[in-house]
């Protein structure tokens, strides 16, 4: 059984004392059964949310690049965030995507970084809507996936979760209804199926991200292949406890 998985991408919001804030709710809240926990807050916080949030919640971070270490202004590599004790990292996402260049090459080098780094990596991909209406829908997800599998080896999925965020659903309030979520999360678990092995299938989270709130998390966590969330905006509020709790 996959362990259900919910990550709060909090983007670049909130002070330290928000933060903090909304860490104390987390550290607080009660947590039904078995749920696999992280929380991304912008990089600058990562340590002291890291000593402030307690286990088994985990901090990720939002972004790291390819190389080690070097002559790169601003980035962050895989091998300090493992130094720095932080496990996880967010690649992908699509406003690092639309807005900050990152290519599917781009993504799938950080993400081949990160993984021998020994990070877990929630591997962002989706559709925008004009690509959704085009019926493109899975040539992209299968292009943007496609990417990744090449510089991965099968036994390096173990480390990646796969977040289907599809760019129309994202801070816009327009959730995918289940079914549309449903049916893009089986055809990525088929296309693993096919182009890399059963096992990577079977044992694969994949979760879906986009408008998910407290009110709508319920009902899709009882898809068949929708094994938690990726969640942005109400990751900032209380209903996120209720989200975190809404796996089967
Ligand atoms: P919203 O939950 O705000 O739509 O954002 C989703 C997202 O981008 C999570 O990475």
């Amino acid at each position: 059984a996959r362990k259900f998985f919910v990550g709060g991408n909090f983007k670049m919001n909130g002070s330290l004392k928000e933060i903090e804030t909304i860490i104390e709710r987390i550290n607080e809240a009660k947590f039904d059964g078995e749920v696999e926990l992280v929380v991304a807050p912008p990089a600058l916080y990562l340590l002291k949310i890291q000593e402030e949030l307690k286990p088994p919640a985990q901090v990720s971070a939002q972004n790291s690049y390819t190389e080690k270490s070097g002559a790169f202004t601003g980035e962050i590599s895989p091998n300090q965030l493992k130094d720095a004790n932080v496990h996880w990292v967010i690649l992908g996402h699509s406003e690092r995507r639309s807005l900050f260049g990152d290519t599917d090459k781009l993504v799938a080098d950080k993400t081949k970084a990160a993984v021998e780094a020994g990070l877990g990596v929630i591997a962002c991909i989706g559709e925008s809507l004009q690509e959704r209406e085009a019926d493109q829908t899975q040539a992209v997800v299968e292009r943007q996936l496609e990417a990744i599998a090449n510089e991965i080896s099968e036994s390096e999925w173990k480390d990646i979760v796969i977040a289907y965020e599809p760019v129309w659903a994202i801070g816009t309030g327009k959730v995918a209804s289940k079914e549309q979520a449903q049916e893009v999360h089986a055809n990525i678990r088929q296309w693993l199926a096919k182009k890399v092995s059963q096992t990577v299938a079977d044992q694969t989270r994949i979760i879906y991200g986009g408008s998910v709130n407290g009110k709508n998390s319920g009902d899709l966590a009882t898809a068949a292949d929708i094994d938690g969330f990726l969640v942005g905006g109400a990751s900032l509020k209380p209903e996120f406890i209720d989200i975190v709790n809404s796996g089967k």
